[in-house]
């Protein structure tokens, strides 16, 4: 048996708010169906919910406020040392509202997902589901993807599909999506702490297959 060869993950999760993500993490490893050991919460912003969340489970946090640095790229090499004294092998980003230098992106590629709340390539940046809601989309969803020097631009990995119903406003189709956040984020930090996805040639392959341009898709068609 080489089961005793298999490495726990370690990972570090970057937060900016209430992280619900992160508690999607911290319930999945708590269930046992997450393979990793999340080592930090480091949130940019002091206060939030989401470090509330990570001292409920006994992770250590740490708050590094960008707003004590003279420029990005100061607080991004903080950032980075910060986060390489837990020598991560995966960092999350779980509502992690920064935009982040070509430097930092870098470092990590290949081991650095993001979450963004639509069906990529379509809205990148704020304000997705409003977006979603003025164009007239009968669907919308989320996505997530490794990390490059392009916002809200690498590779998909995965994304959850779900209707835009008649009566739509921002907030209920947030939280449709929301649903569906906790459930695909979750399950791409399980498929790379097994080792069955990674970044090749600025693509995302998964089981040794090449997923395509959006990623592995979800219908989630309950409202
Ligand atoms: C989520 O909607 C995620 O898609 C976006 O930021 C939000 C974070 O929410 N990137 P939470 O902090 O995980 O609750």
């Amino acid at each position: 048996m080489l089961t005793s060869d298999v490495k726990t993950l370690r990972v570090v999760v970057l937060i900016s708010g209430s992280g619900s993500n992160l508690q999607a993490l911290i319930d999945g490893v708590a269930s046992g169906e997450l393979p990793i050991e999340i080592t930090a919460v480091i949130s940019n912003r002091p206060g939030v919910l989401g470090l509330s969340r990570a001292e409920e489970a006994g992770i250590p946090t740490l708050v590094l406020d960008h707003k004590g640095f003279a420029s990005r790229a100061d607080f991004d090499r903080e950032l980075m040392r910060t986060i390489d004294a837990y020598n991560p092998g995966l960092i999350v980003l779980a509502g992690f509202m920064r935009i982040l230098t070509p430097e930092f992106t870098r470092h990590y590629q290949g081991r650095m997902l993001n979450i963004h709340p639509s069906l990529l390539p379509k809205f990148q940046g704020l304000h997705t589901h409003q977006r979603a809601i003025d164009a007239g989309e009968i669907t919308h969803g989320v996505t997530v993807h490794f990390v490059t020097a392009e916002l809200d631009g690498g590779p998909a990995i995965v994304q959850a599909v779900v209707p835009v119903l008649a009566g739509d406003d921002a907030g209920l189709l947030a939280k449709r999506v929301q649903r569906q956040e906790h459930i695909i984020y979750p399950l791409a930090v399980k498929w790379f702490a097994q080792g069955k996805l990674r970044m090749l040639d600025g693509r995302a392959e998964l089981n040794g297959e090449l997923l395509p341009a959006c990623g592995y898709q979800i219908e989630a068609n309950q409202p």
